[in-house]
């Protein structure tokens, strides 16, 4: 008798179970936990639904606001307010201290949407999952409704890695404000928060620095951009800056989605932007005759590490970078710096000999250990990509990876924090197709939503080293990429790989590729209603 009973109860579980989970809604980055409601239970938000905020963080009403966009999609209205409930139908927002720092509680039931979070960042995140659990009719035809159902669930969810970056190159093609924005969006949707912002390169300097008005009068201006992969040129003047009041109003407006800028300024190689300002900072100074790339690549040129001046120009940029962004990062490059130069400048070498450095490679190490004191001395942490590490890195430089893996696992094993941009699986820039044949011409690589989805940013690290792994981040360099359109194809559906990697569980033993890939299918709907431009090569590079 019990026997049968158990059966029974078996059944009847497992009929429950594969009802809640084919009833479970798609989200991305995958939650941690998600608990379905009856099928047949429904929370109907309707412009009669309050808001009640009780979170009391001086950011508190970015909820209140994100959820007034929501129902503006939904119902073309904004949602009244009360301080406390009176009777049902309400979006209930609290603390919860007990909670991590970024996670959060989603609880839809038929009376109330009730929003836990020790963070208003946590309780901001709630509601990115909000909006993927809104059916996608609900924006596909939002004001045909006067109501809209939302299935009775309990999301626990919290992110593992707290660095989910993307960076974006805006100075091999610059991007308007409205665009950057539009890449801010497109991050916060999927819980990322940190914004890499390549803003210096040889082919452009992109951001006004009061002291040195040249950098974007002359340096953010080329005579014309090559085309193809350096075949020829295209005659066209080419140039852009950001204002320091639109960099206010970016960072104002990541800041409201909770996403850190981290700028990077370019020290001491790729940045002909600022040698054609002013060729005193290189090497051959006027002989130099320095002129903004119109070339892909990286130029030869470098700023002089000799001259005790180019420490003062550096300085001051800083100085008035930090003055902007308020994160605690700040990224100096350091990648790819050509050091021909500095073996036939006599006042570099002069440097090597009187600091008993072996070669141009403590020189630049040299350089990055000054840059770094200038940083911790006004409050700021350094960040560089991997190259850093050649001629010795202080203890306190953080690493961003990118040639593979291995410089993140060679800092994680010293004990520098780490962050993993391996090209091989986070350059957004290169091809997503192995045949190639419906792309746009890219910069080469191959680089499949798959691949992205597969990286591990523990591989091949100790439990001790594994806790200097801070997080992990997409790419995209725009050589290749003119317009917003072509921008937002090649990041998405691989933003979507980066932000699951860097915030549901990374053990291999956790992901399914196929069950990814459906997440990523289904959420391209919304990337749709939404007005995003997405690849759609979601299969290439599976075994099926
Ligand atoms: C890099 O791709 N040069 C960091
Ligand atoms: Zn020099």
């Amino acid at each position: 008798m019990n026997k049968i009973i158990f059966a029974l109860a078996a059944l009847l579980f497992s009929a429950t179970t594969m009802a809640q989970q084919s009833n479970e809604p798609s989200i991305l980055p995958k939650p941690s936990k998600v608990t379905m409601g009856l099928q047949e239970c429904f929370f109907v938000l309707n412009p009669q639904t309050k808001i009640i905020n009780k979170l009391e963080d001086k950011d508190a009403k970015v909820v209140t606001k994100e959820i007034n966009s929501l129902a503006q999609e939904l119902l073309g209205r904004n949602l009244k307010t009360a301080s406390s409930i009176k009777e049902d139908n309400n979006i209930i927002i609290k603390k919860n201290g007990s909670l991590a720092t970024e996670g959060y509680i989603l609880e839809i039931t038929p009376e109330n949407i009730i929003i836990q979070a020790k963070s208003t960042a946590g309780a901001f995140y709630a509601l990115q999952t909000l909006k993927q659990i809104v059916p996608i009719q609900a924006y596909e035809t939002p004001l045909d409704l006067e109501t809209v159902k939302l299935p009775t669930m309990k999301v626990e969810d919290a992110p593992h890695f707290a660095y989910r970056g993307f960076m974006l190159d805006c100075s091999r093609h610059f991007w308007d404000v409205e665009t950057v924005k539009e890449v801010i969006d497109i991050m916060a949707l999927h819980k990322m928060n940190r914004f890499h912002w390549h803003l210096t390169e040889d082919q452009g300097w992109r951001i006004e620095i009061k002291k040195y008005p040249l950098l974007t009068e002359k340096g953010s201006l080329r005579e014309q951009t090559t085309t193809g992969h350096n075949e020829g040129f295209d005659g066209i003047p080419y140039g852009g800056y950001y204002t320091q009041k639109d960099i206010k109003e970016i960072v104002k407006y990541a800041e409201e989605r909770f996403i850190t800028i981290i700028p990077e300024i370019e020290i001491p190689g790729h940045s002909l932007g600022a040698l054609c300002a002013y060729p005193w900072l290189g090497c051959r100074g006027e002989e130099g005759n320095y002129k903004t790339w119109s070339l892909w690549g990286v130029s030869p040129q470098i700023v002089c590490a000799g001259k005790e001046s180019s420490f003062k120009f550096w300085e001051d940029v800083l100085g008035e970078v930090i003055k902007l962004f308020p994160g605690e990062y700040i990224h100096i490059g350091g990648d790819e710096a050509p050091r021909d130069e500095w073996k036939v400048c006599p006042l570099c070498q002069k440097r090597i000999q009187e600091n008993g450095l072996k070669n141009e490679a403590e020189l630049q190490s040299y350089v990055t250990h000054r840059i770094e004191e200038y940083l911790n001395k006004h409050g700021r942490k350094l960040i560089g990509w991997d190259e850093i590490l050649e001629g010795g890195v202080s203890q306190s430089a953080t690493i961003m990876s990118w040639r593979g893996a291995s410089g993140g696992i060679k800092a994680a094993q010293k004990g520098n924090y780490a962050i993993m941009t391996p090209n091989d699986f986070c350059y957004l820039d290169y091809f997503q197709t192995k045949d190639r044949k419906d792309e746009p011409d890219a910069i080469g690589g191959y680089v499949p939503l798959s691949k992205t989805y597969s990286l591990n940013p523990y591989d091949k690290l100790t439990a001790e080293q594994q806790k200097y792994i801070m997080g992990v981040q997409g790419n995209l360099w725009c050589e290749y990429i003119p317009t917003p359109m072509q921008l937002q194809y090649m990041a998405l559906p691989r933003l979507g790989a980066i932000a699951e990697v860097g915030w549901s569980n990374p053990a291999p033993e956790s992901k399914d590729v196929n069950k990814f890939i459906e997440r990523a299918k289904h959420l391209s709907r919304y990337y749709a209603v939404f007005g995003w431009n997405f690849a759609k090569h979601f299969y290439d590079g599976v075994e099926q």
